[in-house]
């Protein structure tokens, strides 16, 4: 879901269809646009479907200058014309556009019908609409202040009042709103994909925060009403870096530049004095790392993956005990909080409910967390007490890849980081330094064998599921093969530690259903090999990644060889382009994978 909105000089509807589909790639399954007509009445248009459908159902004569748009992915009814937003009240006065979820929506509801209200849609946003229509409050801003004081839950909204016309009021209280501060004209977002193309300079709301935007002249303030100060920060990456650059698409583009990225989270972090590393912002000196005796890890879907190597590297590397969890998960099960252990929350947004409410709930508890985010300021980051930026530069596609392996990295600097505090030995620290150097050069490798990989893809893509195999160091890599390899082609995918195959999937194995094992040559090589056999046994074909060829398998990627503990992170790459050439051989839509969102900003 997103929104998007301008108030200045230009045409307003092609401004926000074009911020539309730069939101395109967060998911969504509805769309719609209102403005301010020539004559102050408010004009809307709205669709199920894609933002080319909405562009389509726009009419010649829909002229204006100040605007509001949504994309929407369904939460409170299914994906239809009526629930798409902006929603109207019944004058057309008051249009909203909004992300997030009323809690309490349809106790408010039954209030208003009871009022004799008749509603339109099946949303909880429709509420809000309402609510603010039906306020006797003298100004805009007091109204949808007065609505908001009733409502529970979580929001980012967009509001435009036809009694109202030199001013767009905006929301935040648990999705992400930015103002982007152009001349003589201003820019609304809930991501700066939508506006880095006309201005850079931005100012990202908090929670409990609102704003004012006329054409030439902004103001921010609490729901309560005080003056808060926002002075504009400018956006680190150029418009450029969120456009195709010539690929089909940014799935593909992504992949590509892990070579750069990779490059990136590693620059001026690495202390080849002391054969350590820096993290410049973790805000934990080492007096306190000494005092830590666990770790856990949180986060969601591909973040959560890259927190389980990461729990792997800091075991081994900082031997501090540590394990991860989805982050909805620990928030659900009123958790020991123990201060005593360091928390860290993963995330590629920054903006994922539920990881930034199990923050929340940690910070509450008083716990000390960390983030190992790629957004620059987004809310995670923000109520951190520090962390380690991933430095992976804006990621398109909804399925994550660079932002995952830049995210293990930054674990394995993290890692480096607590094992020198703690007992690592100079000649380790030497040694794991010399291997994350070789990381950029080895995924260069890689990357060249995609035609190879392409074939292989090709010839697994009528499988109707799949089974991926690792152990210890391997399992998490296969978790999120297998996790791409379903978001992207849809083929049904499990991942299994290779060891519990014999405990129940081997009785899955069968010629139908290929098996892609992470072999990597380390100490469990041979228990692997045995695994590989036991699937050859019962007629399984088998795809290995692996650094040598194996004789048991069909087809074996060699990667090439790294640090062990850095093993994991070269062997989830062969197995992207996996999925994705899978995908493409299928003819999905790789980039919006359906019924799923770029990141979930509600529960
Ligand atoms: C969504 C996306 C996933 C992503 C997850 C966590 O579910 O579809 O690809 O891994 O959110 O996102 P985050 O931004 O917190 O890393």
């Amino acid at each position: 879901c997103g929104i998007v909105g301008y108030i200045g000089k230009r045409d307003v509807a092609p401004l926000l269809l074009e911020g539309l589909q730069r939101l395109e790639y967060r998911g969504y399954d509805s769309a719609g646009v209102v403005i301010t007509g020539k004559s102050g009445g408010l004009k809307m248009v709205k669709a199920k479907g894609r933002v080319r459908d909405l562009e389509s159902r726009v009419p010649k004569r829909f002229a204006g200058t100040t605007g509001i748009a949504h994309t929407r992915w369904a939460t409170h009814g299914a994906p239809s014309d009526e629930n798409a937003h902006p929603h109207l009240d019944g004058e057309s006065k008051v249009a909203v556009v909004h992300n997030g979820i009323v809690d309490n929506a349809s106790e408010l509801r039954a209030k208003l019908v009871a009022d004799g209200v008749e509603f339109l849609s099946e949303t909880d946003t429709e509420v809000l609409t309402h609510l603010i229509a039906r306020s006797q409050a003298p100004t805009l801003e007091e109204k949808v202040r007065e609505a908001l004081r009733l409502v529970e839950g979580t929001y980012g909204i967009a509001v435009l009042h036809a009694d109202f016309t030199d001013r767009i009021v905006v929301a935040r209280n648990g999705s992400p709103v930015v103002l982007g501060i152009g001349e003589k004209e201003m820019f609304v977002a809930s991501d700066v994909a939508a506006l880095v193309s006309h201005t850079r300079q931005v100012v990202t709301l908090d929670d409990g925060e609102m704003a004012t935007i006329k054409a030439d002249d902004f103001r921010t303030y609490t729901t309560e009403g005080s003056r808060t100060t926002a002075s504009p920060t400018t956006v680190e990456w150029e418009a450029e870096s969120y456009d195709m650059g010539g690929h089909d698409t940014y799935m593909h583009k992504e992949i590509s530049e892990q070579v750069d990225a990779v490059d990136r989270v590693l620059r001026g972090r690495i202390d080849d004095r002391f054969s350590t590393v820096h993290l410049g912002g973790l805000n934990l000196d080492a007096r306190e790392a000494r005092t830590i005796r666990r770790v856990k890890i949180l986060g969601c879907g591909t973040s959560y993956h890259a927190g389980l190597i990461g729990a792997g590297l800091i075991e081994e590397l900082a031997r501090i005990p540590a394990d991860a969890e989805p982050a909805s998960e620990f928030r659900y099960r009123n958790p020991v909080v123990d201060p005593d252990t360091l928390y860290v929350a993963v995330s590629q947004s920054g903006e994922t409910y539920d990881a930034l409410a199990a923050v929340q709930e940690l910070k509450r508890k008083g716990a000390r967390v960390l983030g190992v985010v790629n957004v620059v300021g987004s809310a995670i980051a923000r109520e951190t007490d520090g962390g380690v930026y991933v430095h992976a530069g804006p990621e398109v596609c909804v399925v994550s890849t660079k932002c995952f392996t830049n995210t293990v990295v930054a674990f394995a600097l993290l890692a480096l980081h607590l094992g020198r505090i703690r007992d690592l030995s100079v000649a380790d620290g030497k040694r794991l330094i010399a291997g994350l150097r070789k990381l950029p050069e080895q995924i260069s490798e890689i990357l060249q064998q995609e035609d190879e990989i392409k074939k292989l893809a090709e010839e697994y893509a009528d499988a109707k599921s799949m089974m991926f195999i690792g152990r210890v160091r391997g399992y998490p890599v296969a978790l999120e093969a297998s996790l791409k390899l379903k978001e992207i082609s849809y083929i049904h995918a499990e991942a299994y530690p290779a060891s519990e195959l014999k405990h129940g999937p081997l009785a899955l194995i069968e010629p139908a259903l290929p098996t892609v094992a992470i072999v990597p040559d380390d100490d469990l090589l041979e228990k692997n090999r045995a695994a590989l056999e036991e699937i050859k046994a019962r007629s399984g074909r088998i795809l290995a990644v692996a650094h040598q060829e194996q004789e048991k398998a069909d087809h074996t990627v060699v990667v090439p060889k790294n640090e062990t503990e850095l093993d994991p992170i070269l062997m989830g790459i062969p197995l992207q382009l996996l999925a994705y050439h899978t995908a493409l051989a299928l003819g999905r839509d790789i980039d919006k994978p359906r019924n799923l969102a770029k990141s979930v900003t509600v529960e």
